[in-house]
């Protein structure tokens, strides 16, 4: 696996690239993003992925000095994954200038959840993206981006970007990946202690017991979903939690679930501070 830096070394690396498959992360890679990395594999003719902690997307108070740096670990899962290219840039080689032209995601899809608790966290994230993507794409006919469903509203977020900026990128999900007791893996469960880490595994229960009322009260959904999301945000309370959300939404704009919105067409999501930790998860229903 070749390393690279800077944007001209990975251009050079991927000179005769004709559909690149890519895997962008911030690192701390865990059986998630390597799951990941299995599904690009197959899909391009060399496999990329980038190491990036992206200042842009953290708020002052948030942990972008503290998130895990881990690249030598990194590196030695991404060889046995059998990835080809890794770009990690160092600051300095993505951001060389102050980033002040920014892409701004649509307020409609990106104001929402993550974006009410994290304000300008979308166009962070849309701005990196697509610097990461003019780096890995330009110049090739063709690529693919493979992202996790874990990050729910940032897959969705992405795909509109691709879709109307019409950049020729296939987007590719994957399933979220699950310890054995069903807590979803994140690189931030590493800041979780012992007593945290097995009480972690409620946020993704409570979401499957809320999806499953939200199912049950089939077209009455709209008159009895705010207080079955209350009571699923004040069960975790009670438990010392600190819920930012737990709330059904539809799966094409994560507007509110309306009524006759059944089976396949919602999504259950929730983010919730543990400690000083906060952590996110969704379950289609
Ligand atoms: O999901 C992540 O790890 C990040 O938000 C991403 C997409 C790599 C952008 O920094």
């Amino acid at each position: 696996m070749l390393i690279v830096h800077t944007l001209s070394e990975l251009r050079h690396a991927l000179r005769h690239a004709e559909r690149p498959a890519f895997v962008p992360t911030m690192g701390n890679l865990h059986a998630g993003h390597l799951a990941l990395f299995a599904q690009a594999k197959p899909l391009g003719d060399v496999t990329v992925a980038s190491i990036f902690v992206n200042r842009l997307q953290f708020l002052p108070h948030e942990d972008f000095d503290s998130y895990p740096r881990t690249l030598e670990a990194d590196r030695t899962a991404l060889q046995a994954v059998g990835c080809d290219v890794l770009f990690a840039p160092r600051e300095q080689d993505l951001y060389p200038e102050p980033q002040t032209f920014k892409v701004l995601p649509d307020p409609a899809l990106a104001d929402l959840l993550e974006g009410e608790f994290r304000p300008g966290f979308f166009t962070g994230v849309a701005t990196v993206v697509m610097k990461l993507f003019a780096a890995v794409f330009a110049g090739k006919p063709h690529g693919v981006a493979v992202f996790g469903k874990k990050d729910y509203q940032q897959q969705m977020v992405i795909r509109q970007m691709v879709r109307q900026f019409a950049l020729p990128i296939d987007i590719v999900l994957g399933e979220t990946q699950r310890a054995e007791d069903g807590l979803a893996l994140s690189s931030r469960n590493r800041y979780l202690s012992e007593a945290e880490r097995a009480e972690a595994l409620q946020l993704s229960l409570s979401l499957r017991a809320l999806g499953r009322d939200a199912l049950a009260a089939a077209h009455a959904l709209p008159q009895q979903l705010p207080a079955l999301e209350a009571a699923a945000m004040k069960a975790l309370t009670t438990r010392g939690w600190t819920p930012d959300y737990l709330t059904v939404r539809r799966r094409t704009d994560l507007l509110p679930a309306q009524a006759g919105d059944g089976d396949g067409a919602l999504v259950v999501l929730g983010a919730a501070k543990l400690g000083g930790t906060r952590l996110i998860d969704n379950l289609e229903v």
